[in-house]
């Protein structure tokens, strides 16, 4: 449970929206549990069909909120696995995943998309993952799946330059399905789901699950970059980016 994840249930659809508009959606180890327990609840509820990630206007979500990673970088223990959790379970969702995704996307914002199975964007969303920028590096089973989605150049240019793709770049990178203007984008994302939900169940899973074939190699990447991860968090590359982006805010005018 987190008070910044609503979860509702709908003709066959559970719809999760992140929901901490103050601070652009940024995810806290409690809001990827309550992220990690819907898709649980989607995979054991025999009426739901489909899962429809949104988040609120302007903002999918800033990515791992950096304060906690600041507070691991600075020698605190990992409070949990919440976000391996998380990326587990959708890595392996077993119901079909659809993503609308208005403004930012970033980090794990946009990485997460990779693993839905539908992505409506509006065309003011950007997609961003400042891992290198951030002494950190690409999660999610990214390093893997982006290359073969688009390419090396390509995923070079997002996961390690850190590059600003637009919604159009998404959709030509094959991680966008539509782009839509903003007023339509739940709309549109909400009909996606629904249509999906409608199908015949079991001719969808099969289709879905040839699709999507065997997960355990993009299972394993995720698992080697989480090993990594937790040197990364911890190295002086990482503490003085954290710092810097911590401190700006700081530094505000009232
Ligand atoms: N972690 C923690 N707090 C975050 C955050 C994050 N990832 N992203 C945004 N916030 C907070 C800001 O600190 C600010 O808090 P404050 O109002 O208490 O100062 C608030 O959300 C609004 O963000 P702000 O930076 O003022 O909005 P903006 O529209 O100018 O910029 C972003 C938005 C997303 C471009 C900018 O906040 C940013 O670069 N965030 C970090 C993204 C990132 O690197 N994520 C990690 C990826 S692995």
């Amino acid at each position: 449970m987190s008070e910044f994840i609503d979860i509702s249930a709908q003709a066959g659809v559970l719809t999760v929206r992140m929901n901490r508009a103050d601070k652009k959606n940024a995810l806290t180890s409690e809001m990827y549990a309550a992220l990690a327990g819907a898709l649980d609840q989607a995979a054991e509820d025999a009426s739901i069909r489909a899962t429809l990630i949104l988040g609120v206007p302007g903002a999918f979500t800033a990515g791992n909120d950096i304060g906690d990673f600041l507070k691991v970088a600075m020698g605190g223990e990992r409070g949990s696995n919440a976000v391996f959790d998380f990326l587990e379970r959708i890595i392996c969702a077993k119901k079909a995943v659809v993503a609308g995704v208005d403004g930012m996307a970033i980090g794990v914002g946009t990485t997460m998309l990779m693993h839905c199975d539908y992505v409506v964007a509006s065309q003011v969303s950007i997609f961003k993952t400042p891992f290198v920028d951030l002494g950190i590096l690409p999660e999610a089973g990214s390093s893997l799946i982006a290359p073969g989605m688009m390419g090396h150049h390509r995923a070079f240019a997002l996961l390690a330059m850190g590059e600003t793709f637009s919604a159009e770049d998404a959709r030509e990178a094959g991680f966008v399905n539509r782009v839509v203007p903003s007023a339509e984008l739940e709309d549109r994302a909400r009909a996606a789901a629904a249509e999906i939900a409608s199908k015949p169940a079991e001719a969808l899973r099969i289709a879905r699950d040839l699709v999507r074939g065997d997960r355990a190699d993009v299972l394993a990447r995720m698992r080697e970059e989480a090993v990594l991860w937790q040197d990364r968090l911890k190295s002086d590359e990482a503490r003085t980016a954290f710092m810097a982006f911590m401190q700006k805010g700081q530094k505000k005018p009232a």
